[in-house]
Protein backbone atom coordinates (compact mmCIF):
# COMPACT_ATOMS: atom_id res chain seq x y z
CA UNK A 1 0.00 0.00 0.00
CA UNK A 2 2.96 2.43 1.33
CA UNK A 3 4.73 1.19 -2.20
CA UNK A 4 1.50 1.88 -4.00
CA UNK A 5 0.97 5.46 -2.35
CA UNK A 6 4.74 6.35 -3.69
CA UNK A 7 3.38 5.50 -6.92
CA UNK A 8 0.74 7.19 -7.16
CA UNK A 9 2.41 10.56 -5.62
CA UNK A 10 5.34 10.39 -8.05
CA UNK A 11 3.07 10.20 -11.28
CA UNK A 12 1.01 13.06 -9.94
CA UNK A 13 4.08 15.08 -9.50
CA UNK A 14 5.22 13.61 -12.90
CA UNK A 15 1.86 15.25 -14.81
CA UNK A 16 1.70 18.33 -13.13
CA UNK A 17 5.51 19.32 -13.86
CA UNK A 18 5.78 18.10 -17.23
CA UNK A 19 9.33 17.54 -16.95
CA UNK A 20 11.71 16.87 -20.49
CA UNK A 21 10.90 12.88 -21.31
CA UNK A 22 7.88 12.54 -19.13
CA UNK A 23 5.77 11.08 -21.74
CA UNK A 24 8.01 8.42 -22.08
CA UNK A 25 9.04 7.56 -18.30
CA UNK A 26 5.12 7.14 -17.76
CA UNK A 27 3.74 5.27 -20.94
CA UNK A 28 6.89 3.05 -20.61
CA UNK A 29 6.43 2.92 -16.98
CA UNK A 30 2.98 1.64 -17.37
CA UNK A 31 4.13 -0.72 -19.61
CA UNK A 32 6.23 -2.34 -16.85
CA UNK A 33 3.89 -2.55 -14.69
CA UNK A 34 1.30 -4.07 -16.98
CA UNK A 35 4.07 -6.73 -17.76
CA UNK A 36 4.30 -5.59 -21.29
CA UNK A 37 7.51 -5.70 -22.84
CA UNK A 38 6.75 -3.68 -25.99
CA UNK A 39 6.34 -1.84 -28.21
CA UNK A 40 8.12 1.12 -25.72
CA UNK A 41 8.91 4.58 -26.33
CA UNK A 42 12.36 5.59 -26.76
CA UNK A 43 14.30 5.64 -23.78
CA UNK A 44 14.91 9.03 -21.42
CA UNK A 45 17.98 7.48 -19.48
CA UNK A 46 21.12 6.24 -20.88
CA UNK A 47 24.50 5.13 -18.93
CA UNK A 48 27.18 5.15 -21.43
CA UNK A 49 31.45 3.39 -20.22
CA UNK A 50 33.69 5.52 -21.03
CA UNK A 51 36.71 2.49 -20.30
CA UNK A 52 36.37 -0.91 -18.07
CA UNK A 53 39.53 -0.05 -17.11
CA UNK A 54 40.96 1.22 -13.83
CA UNK A 55 43.62 2.41 -12.04
CA UNK A 56 42.01 0.77 -8.65
CA UNK A 57 41.92 -2.56 -7.38
CA UNK A 58 38.69 -2.39 -5.42
CA UNK A 59 38.07 -6.02 -4.27
CA UNK A 60 34.32 -7.13 -5.29
CA UNK A 61 34.23 -4.75 -8.64
CA UNK A 62 34.81 -6.88 -11.50
CA UNK A 63 37.19 -4.66 -12.99
CA UNK A 64 39.04 -4.25 -10.24
CA UNK A 65 39.22 -7.70 -8.65
CA UNK A 66 40.38 -8.75 -12.21
CA UNK A 67 37.22 -11.23 -12.92
CA UNK A 68 36.01 -8.63 -15.98
CA UNK A 69 35.40 -10.83 -18.81
CA UNK A 70 34.77 -8.27 -21.01
CA UNK A 71 37.77 -6.78 -23.50
CA UNK A 72 39.05 -4.15 -21.47
CA UNK A 73 38.72 -0.86 -24.05
CA UNK A 74 38.13 3.01 -24.38
CA UNK A 75 35.05 4.92 -25.76
CA UNK A 76 35.72 6.40 -29.00
CA UNK A 77 34.80 9.74 -29.04
CA UNK A 78 33.60 9.89 -32.76
CA UNK A 79 31.62 6.95 -32.39
CA UNK A 80 30.54 8.29 -29.15
CA UNK A 81 29.66 11.83 -30.73
CA UNK A 82 27.19 9.88 -33.48
CA UNK A 83 25.64 8.11 -30.51
CA UNK A 84 24.56 10.98 -28.79
CA UNK A 85 23.67 12.78 -31.94
CA UNK A 86 21.01 9.20 -32.00
CA UNK A 87 20.04 9.96 -28.93
CA UNK A 88 19.88 13.73 -28.34
CA UNK A 89 15.73 13.74 -29.49
CA UNK A 90 15.00 11.57 -26.63
CA UNK A 91 17.29 10.83 -23.61
CA UNK A 92 17.08 13.51 -20.67
CA UNK A 93 20.14 12.05 -18.65
CA UNK A 94 23.36 9.91 -19.41
CA UNK A 95 24.80 8.53 -16.63
CA UNK A 96 28.76 8.90 -18.00
CA UNK A 97 30.06 5.96 -16.36
CA UNK A 98 29.32 1.99 -15.25
CA UNK A 99 32.34 -0.21 -15.22
CA UNK A 100 36.13 1.29 -15.02
CA UNK A 101 37.27 5.12 -14.35
CA UNK A 102 35.73 7.73 -16.23
CA UNK A 103 38.09 10.02 -16.76
CA UNK A 104 40.63 7.50 -17.38
CA UNK A 105 39.05 8.27 -21.13
CA UNK A 106 41.43 11.51 -22.56
CA UNK A 107 38.95 12.73 -24.08
CA UNK A 108 36.05 12.24 -21.02
CA UNK A 109 35.83 15.91 -20.13
CA UNK A 110 34.98 16.66 -24.45
CA UNK A 111 32.80 13.74 -24.30
CA UNK A 112 30.74 16.00 -21.65
CA UNK A 113 30.86 18.57 -23.03
CA UNK A 114 29.56 16.99 -26.38
CA UNK A 115 26.42 15.75 -24.72
CA UNK A 116 25.58 18.54 -23.01
CA UNK A 117 25.86 20.85 -25.92
CA UNK A 118 22.85 18.70 -26.72
CA UNK A 119 21.15 19.67 -23.71
CA UNK A 120 21.04 16.13 -21.68
CA UNK A 121 22.06 16.24 -17.74
CA UNK A 122 25.10 14.22 -17.24
CA UNK A 123 26.40 12.46 -14.12
CA UNK A 124 29.55 10.68 -13.17
CA UNK A 125 30.96 9.60 -10.37
CA UNK A 126 34.80 8.59 -9.88
CA UNK A 127 37.46 7.52 -7.91
CA UNK A 128 38.76 10.84 -7.84
CA UNK A 129 42.41 10.03 -8.51
CA UNK A 130 42.67 11.40 -12.47
CA UNK A 131 40.20 14.30 -12.30
CA UNK A 132 41.08 17.51 -13.39
CA UNK A 133 39.16 20.79 -11.80
CA UNK A 134 39.31 22.70 -14.73
CA UNK A 135 38.18 20.02 -17.27
CA UNK A 136 35.77 19.54 -15.06
CA UNK A 137 34.12 22.94 -15.27
CA UNK A 138 34.98 22.73 -18.79
CA UNK A 139 33.12 19.56 -19.01
CA UNK A 140 29.73 21.39 -17.95
CA UNK A 141 29.03 18.05 -16.67
CA UNK A 142 25.94 18.62 -13.94
CA UNK A 143 26.76 16.54 -11.27
CA UNK A 144 29.82 14.88 -10.03
CA UNK A 145 30.42 12.54 -7.66
CA UNK A 146 33.31 11.60 -5.91
CA UNK A 147 33.83 7.94 -3.79
CA UNK A 148 35.46 8.03 -0.83
CA UNK A 149 36.88 4.56 0.89
CA UNK A 150 37.54 6.05 4.29
CA UNK A 151 38.78 9.04 6.23
CA UNK A 152 42.50 7.88 6.37
CA UNK A 153 44.71 6.63 4.19
CA UNK A 154 44.49 3.21 5.85
CA UNK A 155 40.35 2.69 6.14
CA UNK A 156 40.39 4.45 2.19
CA UNK A 157 42.90 2.13 0.63
CA UNK A 158 41.57 -1.01 2.38
CA UNK A 159 38.80 -1.27 -0.13
CA UNK A 160 40.27 1.17 -2.42
CA UNK A 161 43.30 -0.95 -3.20
CA UNK A 162 45.84 1.75 -4.52
CA UNK A 163 44.07 4.37 -4.07
CA UNK A 164 45.94 7.60 -2.29
CA UNK A 165 43.50 9.62 -0.04
CA UNK A 166 45.23 13.02 -0.07
CA UNK A 167 45.14 13.40 -4.02
CA UNK A 168 41.66 12.47 -4.03
CA UNK A 169 40.80 14.92 -1.28
CA UNK A 170 42.93 17.73 -3.27
CA UNK A 171 41.33 17.22 -6.51
CA UNK A 172 38.13 17.74 -4.68
CA UNK A 173 39.15 21.09 -2.94
CA UNK A 174 40.73 22.47 -5.97
CA UNK A 175 37.13 21.93 -8.26
CA UNK A 176 35.92 23.37 -4.94
CA UNK A 177 37.93 26.14 -5.46
CA UNK A 178 37.27 26.42 -9.61
CA UNK A 179 33.55 26.38 -8.91
CA UNK A 180 33.89 29.39 -6.95
CA UNK A 181 36.01 30.72 -9.71
CA UNK A 182 33.33 30.07 -12.12
CA UNK A 183 30.20 31.37 -10.99
CA UNK A 184 28.82 30.59 -14.34
CA UNK A 185 29.41 26.41 -13.66
CA UNK A 186 26.66 24.94 -12.07
CA UNK A 187 28.42 21.60 -11.54
CA UNK A 188 26.65 19.70 -8.09
CA UNK A 189 29.78 17.70 -6.35
CA UNK A 190 29.39 15.04 -4.10
CA UNK A 191 30.88 12.85 -2.49
CA UNK A 192 30.03 9.21 -2.12
CA UNK A 193 31.09 6.47 1.23
CA UNK A 194 30.64 2.94 0.69
CA UNK A 195 29.59 1.69 4.16
CA UNK A 196 32.22 -1.00 4.98
CA UNK A 197 33.24 -2.96 8.46
CA UNK A 198 36.53 -1.41 8.31
CA UNK A 199 35.14 2.42 8.02
CA UNK A 200 31.47 2.65 9.61
CA UNK A 201 32.92 3.90 12.77
CA UNK A 202 34.05 6.78 10.62
CA UNK A 203 30.41 7.47 9.17
CA UNK A 204 30.25 10.64 11.15
CA UNK A 205 33.32 12.40 10.69
CA UNK A 206 32.72 11.89 6.69
CA UNK A 207 29.65 13.86 7.13
CA UNK A 208 31.29 16.18 8.92
CA UNK A 209 33.74 17.16 6.54
CA UNK A 210 31.63 16.56 3.59
CA UNK A 211 29.56 19.30 5.24
CA UNK A 212 32.84 21.30 5.95
CA UNK A 213 34.19 21.44 2.63
CA UNK A 214 31.11 22.89 1.05
CA UNK A 215 30.21 19.89 -1.13
CA UNK A 216 26.41 19.92 -2.19
CA UNK A 217 25.51 15.97 -1.06
CA UNK A 218 27.39 13.30 0.81
CA UNK A 219 25.92 9.77 0.01
CA UNK A 220 26.15 6.70 2.39
CA UNK A 221 25.91 3.76 0.13
CA UNK A 222 25.19 0.22 1.36
CA UNK A 223 27.74 -2.07 0.57
CA UNK A 224 27.26 -4.88 -2.44
CA UNK A 225 29.17 -8.18 -2.17
CA UNK A 226 29.21 -11.12 -4.37
CA UNK A 227 29.98 -14.45 -1.89
CA UNK A 228 29.33 -14.89 1.93
CA UNK A 229 33.02 -14.91 2.15
CA UNK A 230 33.10 -10.90 0.73
CA UNK A 231 30.25 -10.10 3.10
CA UNK A 232 31.68 -11.65 6.01
CA UNK A 233 35.04 -9.65 5.70
CA UNK A 234 33.57 -6.23 5.00
CA UNK A 235 29.80 -5.75 5.65
CA UNK A 236 29.16 -3.36 8.36
CA UNK A 237 28.21 -4.64 11.61
CA UNK A 238 25.65 -2.39 11.86
CA UNK A 239 22.88 -3.76 10.36
CA UNK A 240 21.62 -0.09 9.28
CA UNK A 241 24.06 -0.60 5.92
CA UNK A 242 22.60 -4.06 4.99
CA UNK A 243 21.26 -4.44 1.74
CA UNK A 244 21.12 -8.05 2.60
CA UNK A 245 18.96 -10.19 4.47
CA UNK A 246 20.61 -10.68 7.95
CA UNK A 247 18.65 -14.17 8.56
CA UNK A 248 19.45 -15.75 5.22
CA UNK A 249 22.71 -14.82 5.37
CA UNK A 250 23.52 -16.44 9.08
CA UNK A 251 22.34 -19.04 7.33
CA UNK A 252 24.89 -19.24 4.37
CA UNK A 253 22.68 -17.34 2.10
CA UNK A 254 23.15 -14.31 0.28
CA UNK A 255 19.90 -12.78 -1.18
CA UNK A 256 18.37 -9.20 -0.85
CA UNK A 257 15.60 -7.93 1.64
CA UNK A 258 13.25 -7.35 -1.11
CA UNK A 259 13.77 -10.06 -3.81
CA UNK A 260 11.80 -8.88 -7.13
CA UNK A 261 9.26 -10.71 -8.16
CA UNK A 262 8.54 -10.77 -12.02
CA UNK A 263 8.78 -7.36 -12.61
CA UNK A 264 11.51 -4.87 -12.77
CA UNK A 265 10.64 -0.64 -13.82
CA UNK A 266 14.10 0.30 -14.43
CA UNK A 267 14.88 -2.03 -17.57
CA UNK A 268 11.75 -0.27 -19.87
CA UNK A 269 13.30 3.12 -19.09
CA UNK A 270 16.51 2.49 -19.03
CA UNK A 271 19.74 1.75 -21.77
CA UNK A 272 23.50 0.95 -20.72
CA UNK A 273 26.16 1.30 -23.32
CA UNK A 274 29.43 -0.30 -23.03
CA UNK A 275 32.69 0.87 -24.25
CA UNK A 276 32.53 -1.21 -27.36
CA UNK A 277 28.56 -0.07 -28.07
CA UNK A 278 27.35 -3.57 -26.81
CA UNK A 279 24.46 -3.34 -24.85
CA UNK A 280 23.73 -4.78 -21.62
CA UNK A 281 20.06 -4.55 -19.31
CA UNK A 282 22.04 -2.82 -16.50
CA UNK A 283 24.77 -2.36 -14.40
CA UNK A 284 23.88 -5.80 -12.73
CA UNK A 285 25.23 -6.92 -15.82
CA UNK A 286 29.10 -6.05 -15.78
CA UNK A 287 30.44 -9.18 -17.21
CA UNK A 288 27.99 -8.60 -20.70
CA UNK A 289 26.40 -11.87 -20.19
CA UNK A 290 23.31 -10.28 -21.83
CA UNK A 291 24.14 -8.75 -24.85
CA UNK A 292 20.86 -7.38 -26.49
CA UNK A 293 22.78 -5.55 -29.34
CA UNK A 294 25.26 -3.13 -30.00
CA UNK A 295 24.06 1.07 -30.87
CA UNK A 296 27.81 1.14 -32.93
CA UNK A 297 26.46 -1.52 -35.59
CA UNK A 298 22.53 -0.95 -35.40
CA UNK A 299 20.32 2.36 -34.55
CA UNK A 300 19.30 2.14 -30.88
CA UNK A 301 15.42 2.36 -31.79
CA UNK A 302 15.86 -0.81 -33.51
CA UNK A 303 17.85 -2.15 -30.36
CA UNK A 304 15.53 -1.14 -27.98
CA UNK A 305 12.32 -2.64 -29.25
CA UNK A 306 14.32 -5.36 -31.06
CA UNK A 307 13.50 -9.08 -30.42
CA UNK A 308 16.35 -9.47 -27.68
CA UNK A 309 15.27 -7.00 -26.13
CA UNK A 310 11.50 -7.78 -25.60
CA UNK A 311 12.69 -11.71 -25.03
CA UNK A 312 15.04 -10.53 -22.24
CA UNK A 313 12.06 -8.16 -20.63
CA UNK A 314 9.59 -10.86 -21.38
CA UNK A 315 11.85 -13.20 -19.18
CA UNK A 316 11.67 -10.64 -16.72
CA UNK A 317 8.25 -11.30 -16.08
CA UNK A 318 7.67 -14.58 -16.30
CA UNK A 319 10.79 -16.30 -15.21
CA UNK A 320 12.71 -13.56 -12.85
CA UNK A 321 13.65 -15.79 -10.48
CA UNK A 322 15.99 -17.70 -13.07
CA UNK A 323 17.74 -14.42 -13.92
CA UNK A 324 21.28 -14.79 -13.01
CA UNK A 325 21.49 -11.18 -12.82
CA UNK A 326 18.59 -10.83 -10.61
CA UNK A 327 19.17 -12.65 -8.14
CA UNK A 328 21.41 -10.08 -6.34
CA UNK A 329 19.04 -7.24 -7.18
CA UNK A 330 16.03 -5.35 -5.70
CA UNK A 331 15.16 -3.42 -8.95
CA UNK A 332 16.02 0.02 -9.33
CA UNK A 333 12.37 1.67 -9.62
CA UNK A 334 11.98 4.08 -12.03
CA UNK A 335 14.69 6.59 -13.17
CA UNK A 336 14.29 10.82 -11.70
CA UNK A 337 13.74 13.28 -14.08
CA UNK A 338 13.83 16.03 -12.12
CA UNK A 339 17.39 17.03 -10.65
CA UNK A 340 18.29 19.99 -9.26
CA UNK A 341 20.67 20.64 -6.79
CA UNK A 342 20.28 21.39 -3.32
CA UNK A 343 19.81 24.51 -1.70
CA UNK A 344 21.79 23.06 1.33
CA UNK A 345 24.08 20.48 2.45
CA UNK A 346 21.92 17.35 1.96
CA UNK A 347 22.79 13.74 3.30
CA UNK A 348 21.61 11.42 0.60
CA UNK A 349 21.61 7.45 1.59
CA UNK A 350 21.60 4.84 -1.09
CA UNK A 351 19.50 1.97 0.61
CA UNK A 352 16.68 -0.47 1.17
CA UNK A 353 16.22 1.40 4.47
CA UNK A 354 13.53 3.88 3.64
CA UNK A 355 13.19 5.42 7.21
CA UNK A 356 15.62 8.00 8.24
CA UNK A 357 14.18 8.88 11.57
CA UNK A 358 16.62 6.67 13.60
CA UNK A 359 19.18 8.49 11.85
CA UNK A 360 20.98 10.10 14.54
CA UNK A 361 24.05 11.56 12.75
CA UNK A 362 24.95 15.09 14.41
CA UNK A 363 26.36 17.84 12.35
CA UNK A 364 27.46 21.12 13.81
CA UNK A 365 25.72 23.76 12.11
CA UNK A 366 27.68 26.49 12.87
CA UNK A 367 30.45 25.26 10.57
CA UNK A 368 28.66 25.10 7.12
CA UNK A 369 30.64 27.02 4.89
CA UNK A 370 27.18 27.02 2.29
CA UNK A 371 24.83 27.89 5.21
CA UNK A 372 21.17 26.72 5.26
CA UNK A 373 19.71 23.96 7.25
CA UNK A 374 20.75 20.37 6.67
CA UNK A 375 18.27 18.05 5.19
CA UNK A 376 18.24 14.50 4.76
CA UNK A 377 16.98 13.04 1.45
CA UNK A 378 15.54 8.98 1.99
CA UNK A 379 13.69 8.75 -1.61
CA UNK A 380 15.35 5.46 -3.08
CA UNK A 381 14.01 2.77 -5.33
C1 LIG B 1 32.03 0.61 -10.46
S1 LIG B 1 32.23 2.25 -9.89
C2 LIG B 1 32.74 3.09 -11.36
C3 LIG B 1 33.07 4.54 -11.16
C4 LIG B 1 34.37 4.84 -10.45
N1 LIG B 1 35.42 4.02 -10.83
C5 LIG B 1 34.17 4.81 -8.95
O1 LIG B 1 34.67 3.91 -8.30
O2 LIG B 1 33.50 5.73 -8.48
C6 LIG B 1 30.58 2.80 -9.70
C7 LIG B 1 30.09 2.90 -8.27
O3 LIG B 1 30.20 1.66 -7.63
C8 LIG B 1 30.50 1.92 -6.27
N2 LIG B 1 31.00 0.71 -5.64
C9 LIG B 1 32.18 0.11 -5.84
N3 LIG B 1 32.27 -1.00 -5.07
C10 LIG B 1 31.11 -1.09 -4.39
C11 LIG B 1 30.59 -2.01 -3.44
N4 LIG B 1 31.25 -3.09 -3.07
N5 LIG B 1 29.36 -1.78 -2.95
C12 LIG B 1 28.62 -0.71 -3.33
N6 LIG B 1 29.06 0.19 -4.23
C13 LIG B 1 30.29 0.00 -4.74
C14 LIG B 1 31.50 3.04 -6.37
O4 LIG B 1 31.69 3.67 -5.13
C15 LIG B 1 30.82 3.91 -7.39
O5 LIG B 1 29.86 4.72 -6.75
S1 LIG C 1 37.61 2.66 -8.61
FE1 LIG C 1 35.61 2.12 -9.43
S2 LIG C 1 36.01 0.98 -11.32
FE2 LIG C 1 37.92 1.15 -10.21
S3 LIG C 1 38.11 -0.78 -9.17
FE3 LIG C 1 37.15 0.69 -7.76
S4 LIG C 1 34.93 0.51 -8.03
FE4 LIG C 1 35.96 -0.52 -9.74
S1 LIG D 1 19.20 -6.97 -12.27
FE1 LIG D 1 17.72 -5.56 -11.35
S2 LIG D 1 17.64 -3.78 -12.73
FE2 LIG D 1 18.63 -5.46 -13.82
S3 LIG D 1 17.03 -6.48 -14.97
FE3 LIG D 1 17.19 -7.56 -13.01
S4 LIG D 1 15.75 -6.57 -11.62
FE4 LIG D 1 16.05 -5.20 -13.40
Amino acid sequence: MLKFNKYLTRTWSLVRSRPRGWQSLLYNTVMAKAKLVGPLMLPVHISIEPTNSCNLRCPVCETGNGSMARRAGVLDYDLYCRFIDQIASHAVVLMFYFMGEPFLNKRAYDMIRYARGKGIYVETCTNGEHVNPEGVIYSDVNDISFQIGGMTQETHERYRVRGDLSRVISNLEQLLVERQRHPHSNVQVNVGFVVMKHNEHEVSEFLRWAKEIGVDRANLIDPCVRTIAEGRELLPDNPRYWFYDEEAFARGELKPKIVPRNECTWIWNSMLVCWDGSVVPCCRDPQGRHVLGNVFEKPLREIWNGEAMRSFRHRIVTKQGEMDICRLCSGYGVPALDRSRPMSFEIQRMSLVDSMTSVDWKLPQERSNRGGDLHVSGDFP
